[in-house]
């Protein structure tokens, strides 16, 4: 009967590291980029759900998540600045450069508002975290102002 148990206790614990191991699957392939759009929506979408995450757990408990998910951003600013906005090609092929080239400085703005995020966080500064996360809206709204198709 004890022989039993154990076999049964046994037989529990692999069981629930089977389930856990699944929904931690399940929960990699959620956050893995979409494949049905574009791979710079792909990349900005990204970006939004990490940095919406960032904002909501912003607390010195969650510093190493939060310096992750921080890098986890640049990764995917990285990759939507080697993209071209999806309206590059309808513009006057003489215009393409200088706005390709207005879509790199403005993303590379982001990226340099990134490195000093990931700073503060890094020094526990929470409160210029903030004021850089409103920073970032800002470049949000701007870069999507003259970037950004309209629909
Ligand atoms: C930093 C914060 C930013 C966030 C959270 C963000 C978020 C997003 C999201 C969610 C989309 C996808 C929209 C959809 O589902 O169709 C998108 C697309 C896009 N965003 Fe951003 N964005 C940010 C910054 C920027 C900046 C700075 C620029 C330009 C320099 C930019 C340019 C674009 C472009 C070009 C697209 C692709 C759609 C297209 O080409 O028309 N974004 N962004």
């Amino acid at each position: 009967m004890k022989r039993l148990s154990y076999l049964t206790l046994i037989l529990l614990f692999t069981n629930s590291l089977l389930i856990s191991t699944t929904s931690a699957h399940s929960r990699e392939a959620e956050s893995s980029l979409q494949e049905d759009v574009p791979p710079i929506v792909a990349h900005m979408r990204q970006v939004n759900q990490n940095l919406r995450q960032l904002r909501r757990q912003l607390t010195a408990e969650k510093k190493n998540e939060n310096l992750k998910l921080i890098r986890e951003i640049r990764k995917h600013i990285e990759k939507a600045r080697e993209e071209e906005p999806l309206k590059t090609p309808e513009l006057p092929a003489r215009e393409r450069d200088s706005f390709l080239k207005g879509y790199q400085v403005l993303i590379d703005k982001v990226l340099d508002t990134l490195d000093k995020l990931e700073a503060s966080v890094s020094d526990g500064n929470l409160e210029q975290a903030e004021a850089l996360l409103v920073e970032l809206n800002t470049m949000k709204k701007e870069g999507h102002q003259k970037y950004q198709k309209e629909e």
